[in-house]
């Protein structure tokens, strides 16, 4: 795993956008796999950016959500279909039918995993998915004690994580309490994994991910077995890291050629 120590939140999104922008310029029908909510905003917004100056076109990428609500409808302005299409897909200009999002509408839940995950492998497959991470260590809504080898699949969001997403929602109350979410062993299938976090309400959770026991409490140490996986955090973030000053020598010096971690 590559951690990367950005200085201030705002460089955490410059760095990950610069990854990004590079994959679909090398490949224009790149396939994204998308996180939402206030950790990867940077990104989208300078993704957003260097597609104003010219210099990146993704009309022709896909891209798919990593999770969705259950029980609210996509026209509800915190429903992951609405925030992919407003802060996403809009000002990144790719085309409306090239993004899927999980559907926590269908009276068949299964079913609907079922298809979503056969959308994904018909685009064949996910060229670098872009994560956040919980409190709790989740990645997707995939709770503590998720399987490790977890498919999309409904699942029954924790306390922690309602409380966190209240700020979305008129109240923690209206924070549904289910969600689709790709599972841990979904994600690790993509080609490439980017986890950003800022803040240090994330800091044990980035230490547990990045230093601890791969295990299903912190479903983010799942990473520790994918060979293209970075983490790009701010100071506040990296805080419990205790190999951060490696971190930082191993970025400044790092082979030009170097792509897996
Ligand atoms: C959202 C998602 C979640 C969030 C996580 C952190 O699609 O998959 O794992 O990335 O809850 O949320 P923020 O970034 O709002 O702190």
């Amino acid at each position: 795993m590559e951690v990367i120590i950005a200085e201030t939140p705002t460089d955490v999104g410059r760095i990950a956008a610069q990854i990004i922008a590079s994959i679909v310029s090398a490949k224009p029908a790149a396939v994204l796999g998308f996180a939402t909510g206030s950790s990867p905003s940077g990104i989208y917004s300078d993704l957003a950016d260097i597609r104003q100056s010219g210099d990146l076109d993704l009309s022709n990428a896909r891209g798919f959500a990593l999770d969705e609500y259950v029980g609210i409808p996509t026209s509800h302005p915190a429903s992951y279909a609405a925030v992919v299409q407003r802060d996403i897909a809009a000002p990144l200009g790719m085309r409306q039918g090239n993004i899927t999002v999980p559907d926590g509408r269908r009276a068949d839940h299964d079913k609907g995993c079922r298809d979503f995950e056969e959308a994904m492998s018909l685009a064949g497959g996910i060229d670098i998915q872009i994560l956040g991470i919980g409190t709790n260590g989740h990645i997707g809504f995939n709770e503590p004690t998720s399987s490790l080898a977890s498919r999309t699949r409904i699942k029954t969001l924790t306390v922690q994580t309602r409380t966190d997403n209240a700020r979305f929602f008129a109240g923690a109350d209206e924070v549904p309490t289910h969600c689709i979410t790709q599972g841990l062993g979904t994600i690790l299938e993509a080609k490439r994994l980017l986890l950003v976090a800022q803040g240090g309400q994330k800091a044990r959770a980035i230490a547990a991910a990045g230093e601890g026991p791969v295990s299903s409490m912190w479903p983010a140490s799942v990473l520790q077995l994918h060979p293209c996986a970075t983490v790009i955090v701010d100071e506040d973030a990296a805080r419990h890291l205790e190999l951060a000053d490696y971190y930082r020598h191993a970025f400044q010096n790092k082979p030009t050629q170097a792509v897996s971690t």
